[in-house]
């Protein structure tokens, strides 16, 4: 269970893009905490500089301010790197339904320049984020790779494009390529705010500053909210993972299932709150009911979280809870 056992080479050096976002700073600071060298790579567009300074007391952690639609940046990112963890890219299924030049662009040439100078580097291996919004409108639950349905947004379209770069990556070239679908990610440093913010961390800040926040939809839809710890875990099981699973995606959740509203009515006990929400329109693209089989990981990852919802959301409130209190203070 879990990562803290996994061992590497010393001086091993992993490159993380989207390093100043949410789930690439739990990266980095995971990795430097078991003892290896870092290089984190963002542009700073979505992401926080304060989450860049956090680790500079690091001897073994470097940043590089660049964009991934430079292929040279790109190549100067992967030099000297054992293993990439790509994870920049912008995310929100609305942003792209209203953007989708600029998610192209990102999501899709930026990881195909990613996948080039990872390979030109001659990197161990290649892991990036996916999203479980490739599954479209498919229906069946719980969600199985291999069952995919037709796309629903423009974000979607280049997260199924990049794992069909990934796996011609692995084909073509030899490349071990390992696609991780993410299901509704949560936990500390995810971003509270603007009109694209995830709805766990965007509820907490409202509700602890006595605002009411709004639920799309009739609140009954359901999702496999994960806790970042187990994104951590598969990211670095993929770097441990054999040749023969490479080229493929992997669902990455807890395997649960937890609606909204009930979401929104324990955070309102665990905050000692009494707020009503206000109930607004369903979201276009949005998909009604998503939960994960995590089978796969399990079998060819050795995937095995260990951070349930409940015991994930009552650490990402403590953080919450401490970090805007600090923030209310300055
Ligand atoms: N958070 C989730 O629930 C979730 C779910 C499914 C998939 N994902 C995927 O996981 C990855 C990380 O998501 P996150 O939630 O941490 O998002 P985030 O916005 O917090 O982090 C993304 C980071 O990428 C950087 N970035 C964006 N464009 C860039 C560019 N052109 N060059 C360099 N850096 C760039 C941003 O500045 C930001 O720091 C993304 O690929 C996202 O699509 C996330």
């Amino acid at each position: 269970m879990g990562y803290q056992h996994l061992q590497f080479p010393e001086g091993t050096k992993f490159l993380v893009t989207g390093s100043a976002g949410f789930i690439g700073s739990n990266l980095v600071e995971s990795i430097l905490n078991l003892g290896y060298h870092v290089r984190g790579l963002d542009n700073l567009s979505t992401g926080k500089r304060k989450n860049v300074d956090l680790f500079l007391h690091y001897s073994s952690y470097e940043f590089m301010e660049g964009d991934i639609r430079d292929l040279e940046t790109c190549m100067k990112a992967c030099d000297g790197v054992d293993y990439v963890l790509h994870q920049a890219a912008w995310g929100s299924v609305p942003r792209s339904i209203e953007l989708p030049l600029l998610y192209e662009e990102i999501n899709v040439k930026g990881t195909l320049n990613m996948l080039e100078a990872a390979r030109q580097n001659g990197v161990k291996k290649f892991v990036y984020a996916s999203s479980s919004s490739v599954y479209g409108d498919e229906p069946t639950l719980p969600k199985q790779e291999g069952r995919e349905g037709k796309l629903l947004s423009p974000y979607a379209l280049t997260k199924k494009t990049d794992e069909e770069y990934a796996m011609l990556y692995t084909n073509l070239y030899g490349l071990d390529t390992y696609g991780l679908r993410y299901f509704n990610v949560f936990g500390k440093r995810q971003d509270p705010d603007g009109a694209y913010a995830a709805v766990i961390p965007k509820f907490i800040k409202q509700l602890l500053n006595n605002e009411q926040p709004v639920i799309n939809g009739d609140g009954k839809q359901s999702r496999d909210f994960t806790y970042i710890e187990n994104v951590i875990e598969a990211n670095l099981k993929a770097c441990k993972a054999s040749s023969e699973a490479a080229g493929q995606a992997f669902n990455i959740a807890f395997g649960g299932r937890e609606y909204l509203i009930d979401i929104y009515y324990d955070l309102l006990k665990a905050l000692g709150k009494d707020i009503e929400p206000i109930f607004g329109t369903p979201r276009t693209g949005d998909i009604r009911h998503s939960n994960a089989d995590i089978s796969k990981a399990r079998e060819m990852l050795e995937y095995d979280p260990e951070w349930s919802f409940e015991k994930g959301i009552e650490a990402a409130i403590d953080w919450y809870k401490e970090d805007l209190e600090v923030l209310k203070v300055v």
